[in-house]
């Protein structure tokens, strides 16, 4: 069953339903200032960072969900409701959300009165811009009560819900005519504040949820200033500040009128804060505002912003026949890749925006995805991460995004982190070809006395791991690897522990089979950058340390049938059939064949074959099979979960691309595209009573078969997912994939795919590529550019050439 449908044209996924099995959400904001909202209008703002600036309020693991957002209430006589159907819930005539990218739009209509809500974050303004229409539908005059609401957030999120004592006494707002001004704090260490208005004349306002509310037993779906259709004129003081505007209208029969709402965030330098005593300065605030007074300038913002997309949207774009992978590939895969880089995996509805910083890891992924967007922001990405890295090559697992420092709590000691930092930067310099990038200096710990090159770092990343072996030759673990449950060194019997950093960091004997296999993927990388560099020798030294590797995965890395996932703090095998439960893990499988292991030697179609055979389900591949039943002491937070859940048996979706694409290494076009089948959101959206989760992205996990609710996606948006599968489509199974010399075109799709078209910006050049796949899964027999033959796949990049017309026959 579906709520809705994509609108590609317009980009848009269209809900036609407020009762969505979660709230499906958006981002708005593409640089400092964003925005979560929800089909029905929930969610929230904040300026850089969810934790420490915050805008407005969201109540968390409320019930009904989704509590608290941008509301507006049209009252019209005794009915009161909202264009986004909450918080009122009145029955609507008409409902409908179109999540557009980087935009909402919101329709409804309720007694021949439609409103139509357009919400964005113009590119380069820190503020959310809204615009509402009204319009009188029926054939007799109508008037009707327009009331706008926000509660402001006292910035910091996480004191915001724990600290009363202090904070329902520092509440501060200013009313100037039309525009509220949040002001908690800036009278002492704050140099900054928010601002509410609209660009009209109002004929209310409240500032103090107490009063727009009524009585505390009362609430936001029963506001009694709305009922009572006149705001108070509240002011607020301490308590909970709120921005609420009221305009008074009459429609004649068949007219409209618009009002624009912005919500901004403005920064005054700190010998500017007064205007005078204990009176903040506005003159940034009514500089903004100054910008979105007109429907021209909405519309002119509106419009930079749909070119700002257009112009990203341009780098890559597949026309087949099959509309949901164009769809995927066009538009929302690479969205949802930028949300991630903004992101990370601070703010979604499933996190919270006050936990965790950027992750080391995750962040590396992210690159992946994204690089081809954005370069300039990637290689400041690279910098930042590589900045947190101690002197030894391992890595803080964790930085504060406003900080950029490490998150000492968490530490080091996730043994996979120091390779995706080869894995981030190879895939800028292919992209890009700025190898300048490794010649620059990078502190370590952001210690600038300790710095050293870019390359310098990668080099420390790949001895950390040579540095770290146990006793099968294989990595040591530390506290986990990409799998952060599987903690071997952990043996934590104490409830609220943490399982990552409870326990030494650097167990002795713990091996991860996984980091063997990607040590041998970025061992090639690197030693790739190293020949850029010139330095064959280094390249040299590499490539024997991964020789080496590979021996080790292929002698005690191999179960038989499949890779072993890991050896415990007692070396016994994890993820092998001589265990009872979690025999065969999907990590290792993935990663070893992705980076060649057993391909000439028949391993890795056994291990492929293995994962369809113990792993695959309806809705994706398991990440183990059996599950845990019982709790494991020595594997740690994995056994954990219940059955089915998360990384005990869950299909976590961040993975089922590195299998997928280790079916196209093997040139299995039918499987692979299989695998990415059934995880894609413009497939799922099919089952999406099941699914739950937004039907145009990805979340992280989907319940597994041993999950009383198999199916059920979980944890949608800040994923992994987004960049891997991104990965998977375009550079395996489409095949287009930026090498050092130019990029290489090798697709590898099902046998009834079809022909297919490209256009691929890489560098300066335009590519566009016509593939003829002659019912054949993979294989390039022919290649042209610009009508030569060309040899093998690679389009050899011509520095400052625009254009290249390639013609490939499979
Ligand atoms: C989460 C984490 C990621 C980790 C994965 C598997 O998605 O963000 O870092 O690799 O879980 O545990
Ligand atoms: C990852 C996992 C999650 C685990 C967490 C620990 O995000 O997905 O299951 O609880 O790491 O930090």
């Amino acid at each position: 069953m579906k709520f809705g449908y994509f609108d590609d044209a317009n980009r848009e996924y269209v809900i036609t339903t407020p009762r969505t099995p979660l709230p499906w959400i958006n981002y708005l904001g593409s640089n400092s200032f964003f925005s979560l909202i929800s089909n029905t209008c929930g969610g929230y703002t904040f300026y850089k960072d969810a934790k420490l600036l915050r805008l407005t309020r969201y109540r968390y693991n409320d019930c009904p969900v989704d509590m608290n957002g941008k509301y507006f209430y049209i009252k019209d006589g005794d009915t009161v409701w909202n264009p986004g159907w909450q918080p009122v819930k009145t029955e609507l005539d008409e409902y409908e959300c179109r999540h557009g990218i980087g935009y909402s739009r919101f329709h409804g209509a309720k007694n021949n009165v439609t409103a139509d809500v357009t919400t964005f974050v113009p590119t380069d303004d820190n503020c959310e811009v809204s615009r509402i229409t009204l319009k009188n539908n029926g054939s007799s005059a109508k008037t009707l009560q327009l009331f706008s609401y926000i509660e402001w957030c006292l910035w910091n999120a996480d004191d915001d819900m724990k600290n009363y004592q202090r904070n329902l006494s520092t509440g501060e707002v200013e009313i100037v005519d039309s525009t509220i001004f949040h002001k908690t704090e800036y009278r002492e260490r704050r140099n900054h504040y928010a601002i509410s208005s609209v660009n009209t004349k109002t004929d209310g306002f409240d500032t103090s949820r107490d009063a727009f509310v009524g009585a505390y037993w009362k609430s936001t779906a029963n506001p009694e200033a709305v009922e009572n259709g006149q705001l108070t004129g509240s002011v607020a003081s301490g308590w909970c500040p709120i921005a609420a505007h009221q305009i008074n209208l009459t429609l004649a029969p068949g007219e409209e009128k618009s009002y624009i709402f912005v919500l901004g965030y403005i920064e005054n330098p700190l010998e500017e804060k007064w205007e005078s005593h204990g009176v903040i300065n506005k003159k940034r605030a009514w500089d903004m505002l100054s910008k979105y007074k007109t429907d021209d300038q909405f519309f002119a913002a509106f419009n930079e912003l749909k070119a700002y997309w257009d112009e990203l949207l341009s780098k890559y774009i597949v026309k087949s026949g099959n509309d949901r992978v164009n769809r995927m590939v066009n538009i929302w895969n690479q969205y949802q890749c930028m949300v991630t880089f903004n992101m990370s995996r601070s703010a979604s509805y499933f996190e919270t925006g006050i936990g965790r910083g950027m992750g080391f890891r995750d962040s590396c992924q992210d690159l992946l995805g994204f690089v081809h967007l954005i370069p300039d922001r990637a290689r400041e990405r690279i910098i930042d991460i590589a900045s947190t890295q101690f002197e030894d090559g391992s890595a803080y697992h964790q930085y504060q995004p406003l900080t950029k420092k490490g998150n000492a709590d968490i530490g080091s000691g996730f043994n996979d982190d120091p390779l995706w930092l080869i894995a981030g930067t190879s895939a800028y310099i292919r992209e890009t070809g700025d190898t300048s990038i490794l010649e620059e200096m990078v502190p370590y710990d952001n210690d600038m006395s300790k710095a050293t090159t870019l390359m310098e770092h990668l080099k420390r990343s790949l001895d950390y791991i040579i540095n770290h072996k146990g006793p099968h030759k294989l990595p040591l673990i530390g506290r986990a690897d990409w799998n952060d449950c599987l903690n071997l060194n952990c043996f934590s019997e104490v409830p609220g522990e943490s399982f990552q950093t409870f326990g030494p960091s650097e167990g002795p004997v713990a091996e991860s089979v996984f980091i063997g296999g990607m040590f041998v993927k970025y061992g090639e990388e690197y030693a790739q950058l190293a020949e850029l560099l010139g330095d064959n020798a280094e390249a040299a030294r590499a490539r024997k340390e991964v020789e080496i590797m590979t021996e080790a995965v292929e002698k005690d890395g191999w179960d038989g049938k499949w890779f072993v996932r890991a050896y415990d703090a007692y070396s016994h095998k994890v993820g092998s059939d001589e265990c009872d439960e979690g025999k065969i893990f999907i990590e290792p499988q993935g990663f070893c064949v992705m980076a060649g292991i057993g391909k000439d030697n028949g391993k890795a179609i056994v291990a492929l074959d293995s994962v369809k055979e113990k792993l695959d389900s309806e809705y994706g591949i398991m990440i183990l099979q059996p599950a845990y039943t019982e709790y494991h002491l020595e594997l740690g937070e994995i056994s954990s979960y219940p059955p089915g859940y998360k990384e005990n048996a869950g299909i976590f979706c961040h993975n089922n691309p590195w299998v997928s694409i280790a079916e196209t290494v093997m040139g299995r076009g039918d499987r692979a595209f299989e695998i990415y089948r059934k995880t894609c959101p413009a497939y799922t959206e099919e089952f999406s009573e099941i699914h739950y989760t937004e039907p145009y992205v990805y979340c992280q996990m989907v319940g597994g078969r041993d999950a009383k609710f198999h199916g059920q996606g979980k944890n949608s948006w800040l994923t992994g997912t987004a960049a891997w599968t991104f990965v998977n489509i375009s550079q395996y199974i489409l095949g287009i994939y930026p090498t050092h010399k130019g990029l290489s075109v090798d697709p590898c799709v099902p046998s009834d795919f079809g022909d297919f078209e490209i256009v691929r910006k890489f560098r300066e050049g335009t590519y566009n590529i016509k593939v003829k796949t002659n019912h054949s899964q993979k294989g390039v027999k022919k290649l042209t550019v610009d009508g030569k033959v060309c040899d093998g796949n690679i389009i050899p990049y011509e520095k400052g050439k625009k254009i290249y017309n390639i013609e490939v026959e499979m």
